[in-house]
């Protein structure tokens, strides 16, 4: 028999928050592009906080996120005004939630629940307050008191010691399965929420689940 799990370490973007519900804000911008230049910020600004990890010039997920807009609107040939790009840092402070997310959360709640991310204490606290989910979590944890990125192992090991649950009673959550194979290679159990029906990735370790909605965790983890 397994562990129980005492605790759940979410992961935020793209796993409770839905990275792309910027998309709109961006098609209204440039009509017709919203969803390339949605996808191009999101893969850009996950390239640098890699490159920065591995070339040691941290930066916070403020400036990489802005970095990305800066380079993908670049990238499509679309000019980034002051005030474009502001209200689109902004749309990152409001990003929903997917439907499934405060119910799921709700339906956790004996257990801690913790949400470890890239993400500045500034852009999470914000994301969380405005999304409602502030009461839902004991701690919400961010890289940045390490500086450095995910999957670098320091950063889950964050968890363990915050939260103060051994590894192996920890199961942690994410959407990107890069993020989910590294939680896995660090020791924990790991929940793959695999929304877009994606192939795992070749990196020789495999997640302990495979969901494709959170609304599949509460009888997941309460039998396991
Ligand atoms: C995060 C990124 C990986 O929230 O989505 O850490």
């Amino acid at each position: 028999m397994s562990t129980p799990i005492k605790a759940l370490v979410f992961d935020a973007y793209g796993t409770l928050f839905d990275v792309h519900s910027v998309a709109r804000l961006c098609d209204e911008l440039w009509p017709g592009k919203g969803a390339a230049l949605s996808q191009l910020w999101r893969t850009k600004q996950l390239e640098y906080t890699w490159q920065r990890s591995l070339m040691q010039r941290y930066e916070d997920f403020s400036h990489v996120t802005r970095a990305g807009l800066r380079f993908a609107c670049k990238a499509l040939g679309l000019t980034l005004g002051r005030a474009a790009e502001a209200r689109l840092m902004d749309a990152y402070l409001h990003l929903a939630t997917y439907p499934e997310v405060a119910q799921a959360l709700k339906a956790l709640a004996s257990r801690k629940l913790a949400i470890l991310s890239n993400g500045a204490p500034a852009m999470l606290e914000p994301v969380v307050a405005n999304a409602g989910l502030a009461h839902t979590l004991d701690a919400v944890l961010s890289v940045d008191a390490l500086r450095v990125y995910k999957p670098d192992p320091r950063v889950y090991a964050l968890a363990v010691e915050k939260l103060g649950v051994p590894t192996g009673a920890i199961g942690f959550v994410s959407s990107n399965c890069w993020d989910a194979l590294g939680a896995k290679a660090f020791g924990f159990r790991v929940f793959w929420c695999n929304r877009a029906g994606a192939p795992v990735d070749e990196l020789g370790v495999l997640p302990d689940h495979e969901i494709r909605s959170l609304a599949e965790l509460p009888a997941l983890v309460g039998a396991s």
